[in-house]
């Protein structure tokens, strides 16, 4: 009588006990497990990493291989089974979570909680060797982070949100209201083309990709790129030139996010360098008058060096890049501030950073032979030097007026 009462008690408090433990975790395993494993659905991992992990990754066709991998990943704790790092992964949670990848988290969650509270009081789990190469991470750690969600939209922030000031007067929904009923454009016209989430920036990447405005089997064919760089018709005209410093941007970031959502990465040689710069505009106009006629139409980038003590910056403090006009003779830009990434300058630069009045030095390069053009991953250098101009006291921001120079004299 006693002892069935202490059974009773047993089974009350932990469920069925493993009077035969192995079996028992077995039904968990076939029965919450595999399941997981032969789902067409991606794991709540890809929420946070677009390649490289998932949670199938870790689950075998037995049991012990399956058990065996995630130990020898240190993701099992064999004395706090719920404290085991597999169910803190799985507890991570992105910060815009939707109703489905919430449902399926929880399911992953309690499936793995309820077999690793029984996998680790299995003797014959625990003894368990036989860890297969096929499971766990594939890909070496640097890939994998470089796959993350978070490093994705830094960069994607850095390389083309950073530009948005060039595009949301007629993508933003909230500027181009007051294009509707102008040029025969309706409000539908003027909402299908709306791709800006106003102060979104991740919501924006999502709507370019839905939208199919980022072809991630041909990423130079992105919509977003061949429009504004003038590659394609588009309502609003070319916005910046084939080979500057925009065109390299956002074709840097398409092409690392193809490669990464494709899964092409495969060791750490073959990820990008990150640029050494980082950049914030700055509301601030250079303006550059004189140029030879011949020279309309060409790309021209000022380097701005700033006086510190009896000499000039090391590292140049902004850049400005556009075409010079192709009758006017001038050229005009609006500048943006630059810094070493992680130097202590970079760490301050906010929207709208300005140019503190100073004494500068603006060194000028002129693409003549369109080299930019015909390569895009050329980088205008010494060889296409054209001259420099020095310049002092306050720039104001604005168009009104700009900081106005002359070009240098040249032959
Ligand atoms: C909410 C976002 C998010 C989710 C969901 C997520 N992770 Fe991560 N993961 C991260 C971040 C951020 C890091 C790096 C920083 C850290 O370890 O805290 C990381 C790191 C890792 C690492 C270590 C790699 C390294 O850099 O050392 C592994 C392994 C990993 N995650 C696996 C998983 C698995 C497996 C899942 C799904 C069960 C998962 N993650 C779900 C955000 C997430
Ligand atoms: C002066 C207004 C204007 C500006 C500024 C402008 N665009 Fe456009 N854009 C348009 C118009 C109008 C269309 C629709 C006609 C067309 O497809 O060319 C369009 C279409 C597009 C489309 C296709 C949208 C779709 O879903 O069909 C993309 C992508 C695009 N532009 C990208 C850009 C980018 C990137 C910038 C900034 C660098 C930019 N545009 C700046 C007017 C503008």
């Amino acid at each position: 009588m006693a002892k069935m009462f202490l059974t009773v008690m047993i089974f009350v408090v932990f469920g069925p006990m493993p009077a035969s433990g192995g079996e028992y975790a077995l039904d968990v395993f076939k029965q919450r497990i595999t399941p997981i494993l032969l789902s067409p659905k991606p794991s709540s991992c890809t929420e946070c990493h677009l390649s490289g992990v998932d949670l199938k990754q870790y689950i075998g066709d037995t049991q012990e291989e399956t058990f065996a991998a995630l130990r020898a990943a240190g993701l099992i704790d064999m004395q706090n089974p719920d404290k085991s790092k597999l169910l803190q992964f799985i507890k991570r949670t992105p910060d815009r979570q939707t109703p489905v990848g919430e449902k399926v988290r929880r399911m992953e969650y309690e499936a793995f909680r309820a077999w690793i509270r029984v996998a680790v009081k299995d003797p014959q789990l625990a003894a368990a060797k036989t860890k297969s190469d096929r499971l766990g991470l594939q890909l070496p750690l640097e890939v994998i982070r470089h796959a993350r969600q978070d490093r994705v939209l830094r960069s994607f922030v850095e390389n083309i949100w950073s530009e948005m000031g060039r595009c949301v007067n007629c993508h933003s929904p909230e500027l181009n209201r007051n294009k509707i009923d102008r040029n025969g454009h309706t409000r539908e016209d003027v909402d299908a083309i709306s791709w800006v989430v106003p102060r979104d920036p991740a919501a924006t990447l999502q709507k370019l990709v839905d939208t199919g405005n980022i072809d991630l089997d041909d990423p130079d064919a992105s919509v977003v790129l061949t429009k504004p760089v003038g590659l394609e018709d588009h309502g609003g005209g070319p916005k910046f030139p084939l080979g500057g410093r925009t065109d390299k941007n956002f074709r840097r970031f398409l092409n690392d996010y193809a490669a990464v959502v494709n899964g092409k990465y495969k060791d750490a040689a073959q990820l990008p360098d990150q640029p050494q710069d980082v950049g914030v505009m700055t509301g601030q106009q250079l303006r550059i008058v004189d140029f030879p006629a011949k020279l309309g139409g060409k790309l021209l980038r000022a380097e701005i060096y700033r006086r510190r003590g009896n000499q000039w910056s090391k590292n140049p403090w902004a850049i400005a890049e556009n075409p010079i006009h192709q009758t006017r003779r001038l050229w005009q830009s609006v500048v943006m501030a630059v810094a070493p990434r992680n130097s202590a300058r970079a760490k301050k630069f906010k929207p709208k950073h300005l140019l503190p009045a100073g004494r500068y030095l603006i060194k000028i390069y002129i693409d003549r032979e369109g080299k930019a053009s015909k390569n895009r991953d050329y980088q205008l250098g010494d060889r296409e030097f054209f001259g420099q101009v020095e310049i002092r006291g306050e720039w104001k921001p604005g168009y009104q007026p700009p900081k106005i120079i002359h070009a240098p004299v040249h032959d």
